[in-house]
């Protein structure tokens, strides 16, 4: 794929991912409860998108197309900025920045305290997203960047946890998130027993 076809389809890309919150904000407006609303929404985005990202290897390594990994930032950036509305919702609009509310949901209620601590992981990984931090960082850039296997399941089990009843949404993406890293888990093992047998050849 050409450098310009990239080019375009990233910004195809770009002004799709805002679609979600297109649709949120002109849905908010007639909701019964646009806070609720606008917390579950961006919330079940910012999942999805952390998944989108975590889809990206697996498909380079089935289509054997590497321009994927062009998108993959973008996509985690995405995620980034749906958790930071997620956040921001329920920081403003839910708590009014009462700040004494506010620590003892995180302290007190576990699904927060889950939901808070990958928020808070995802920040590094968000400021170090750039070439400049890619190329100063080196190896412990990729080191850095494996906190998306952590973020990721306390995301699941922060849905998880809020469910009170029907748990077939946040099953649906453990499922696929464990679908994600089962795919790692067996790829790293072929690849290690591959360069096994070859040192022993
Ligand atoms: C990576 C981080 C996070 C992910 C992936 C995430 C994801 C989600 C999802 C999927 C929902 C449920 C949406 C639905 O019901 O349709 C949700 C709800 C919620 N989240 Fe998060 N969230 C994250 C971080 C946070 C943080 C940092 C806070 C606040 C400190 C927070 C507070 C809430 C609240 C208050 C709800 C609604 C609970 C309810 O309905 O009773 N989340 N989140």
């Amino acid at each position: 794929m050409s450098a310009l076809a990239i080019k375009r389809l990233k910004i195809v890309l770009f002004l799709v991912c805002l679609i979600p919150l297109a649709r949120t904000a002109w849905l908010a407006i007639s909701a019964v409860n646009p806070i609720e609303f606008i917390t579950h929404q961006t919330g079940t985005w910012t999942l999805i998108f952390l998944l989108l990202t975590l889809t990206i290897t697996p498909l380079r390594q089935i289509t054997g197309r590497n321009e994927l990994i062009r998108f993959r930032r973008m996509l985690g950036l995405y995620a980034f900025f749906y958790v930071c509305l997620h956040f921001l919702t329920w920081l403003v609009l839910d708590h009014f920045f009462d700040f004494h509310a506010i620590i003892k949901d995180i302290i007190k209620r576990p699904f927060i305290t889950v939901g808070f601590l990958a928020f808070v992981l995802l920040i590094p990984l968000a400021v170090t997203s750039t070439d400049k931090m890619m190329r100063r960082l080196k190896r412990n850039w990729g080191r850095l960047h494996k906190l998306i296997y952590v973020i990721a399941p306390l995301g699941v089990l922060h849905y998880w946890w809020l469910v009170k009843r029907d748990i077939t949404q946040p099953l649906i993406f453990a499922v696929l998130l464990g679908i994600l890293l089962a795919w790692r888990v067996v790829r790293r093992q072929r690849a290690v027993a591959a360069a096994t047998s070859g040192a022993r050849a």
